[in-house]
């Protein structure tokens, strides 16, 4: 199943004279089981693209269908119960709640949601598996870039979503940490059955996708 399927999508900032179309006229879709990874030149409009998919923001033109449901049709309640229940976000800037420690960023995301989030076993468990268990008790700035990133990436997942979104998710990573966070994010599509979509420059990342996509001058086309 396609549980992203975007069509014909374009959009568009500024106005008049200063009018720039950043996405022309795209066609995408990531299916279940698959990794997917979109390139390009930085201000290519890959953020933006990312934001679509994930219902953050809406295009100008053209139609974005997540796991069947089209996010147009949505009410804005609707829309954001749909993001908080199928959509695992992971940011370029890792959006951590900066006066709650690593432990609070996670039992906030209960009280958003109080079923269904990972049980405090798998949060041991992953937070294990990449390395950052020793900091649960620090605060956001008390982590390193490394450690920030690998705590937003478990906090994007911690809801067990469908579609996982992922900006830059290796940027400040080491060469082990990166092997660590692609398996993870390999395993969620392949063994869990997720779609996830990572935004990357990062060409060690390359080997763990289905399908690599280059976004260039609005245009999207595969590698
Ligand atoms: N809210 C906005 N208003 C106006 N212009 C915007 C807005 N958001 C993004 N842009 C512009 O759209 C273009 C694409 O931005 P975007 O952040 O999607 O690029 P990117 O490919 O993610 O770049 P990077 O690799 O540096 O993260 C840029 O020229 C940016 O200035
Ligand atoms: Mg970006």
């Amino acid at each position: 199943m396609d549980a992203i399927k975007l069509t014909n999508v374009s959009k568009s900032f500024g106005q008049a004279d200063n009018r720039f179309q950043v996405l022309d006229n795209i066609n995408f879709t990531s299916k279940r089981g698959e990794v997917n990874i979109i390139t390009g030149p930085s201000g290519s409009g890959k953020s933006t693209l990312l934001t679509i998919m994930g219902a953050l923001r809406d295009p100008d033109e053209g139609t974005v269908l997540l796991e069947n449901e089209k996010v147009a049709n949505l009410s804005a309640k609707a829309r954001d119960q749909f993001r908080l229940n199928q959509i695992g976000f992971i940011l370029q800037a890792h959006t951590l709640v900066p006066y709650l420690t690593v432990r609070d960023q996670f039992v906030l995301v209960d009280k958003v949601r109080p079923e269904g989030n990972m049980s405090a076993a798998e949060l041991q468990n992953l937070t294990d598996r990449l390395g950052v268990s020793r900091v649960v008790d620090h605060f956001p700035n008390e982590l390193s870039g490394g450690q920030s990133q690998r705590v937003a990436i478990i906090r994007g997942i911690y809801t067990k979503p469908n579609i996982i979104l992922a900006d830059e998710p290796t940027a400040s990573l080491d060469e082990q940490r990166v092997t660590e966070v692609c398996q993870l994010l390999s395993d969620l599509a392949k063994k869990e059955n997720k779609t996830v979509v990572v935004v990357t420059h990062d060409e060690r990342v390359n080997q763990y996708a289905d399908h690599i996509y280059e976004l260039v001058d609005g245009h999207l086309s595969e590698k």
